[in-house]
């Protein structure tokens, strides 16, 4: 989804949901189309990984994607800051 011309990822973690910048910090590849394993989703391109909790890369904890808050309102519908 784009929120404020950003893209941004959407991920349910249990009864969690988690919205990442949806561009990887590498070349841009889309988070949102990624495998997700233990709270971790891994770039469909060349395999860096975010935790979706926070946004920080696995491989070095130092840099990230940017996180959003997210709003869940009745009928299912969520929102992000
Ligand atoms: S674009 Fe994500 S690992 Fe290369």
């Amino acid at each position: 989804m784009v929120v404020s011309g950003r893209h941004v990822a959407l991920f349910r973690l249990g009864d969690q949901f988690h919205a990442l910048d949806n561009m990887c910090l590498d070349r841009g590849g889309p988070l949102c189309d990624g495998p997700i394993e233990r709270g971790v989703v891994t770039c469909p391109w060349h395999g860096w990984s975010y935790e979706i909790a926070t946004g920080t890369m696995v491989q070095d904890p130092r840099v990230g994607v940017s996180r959003h808050d997210v709003r869940m309102a009745r009928y299912g519908r969520c929102s992000t800051d």
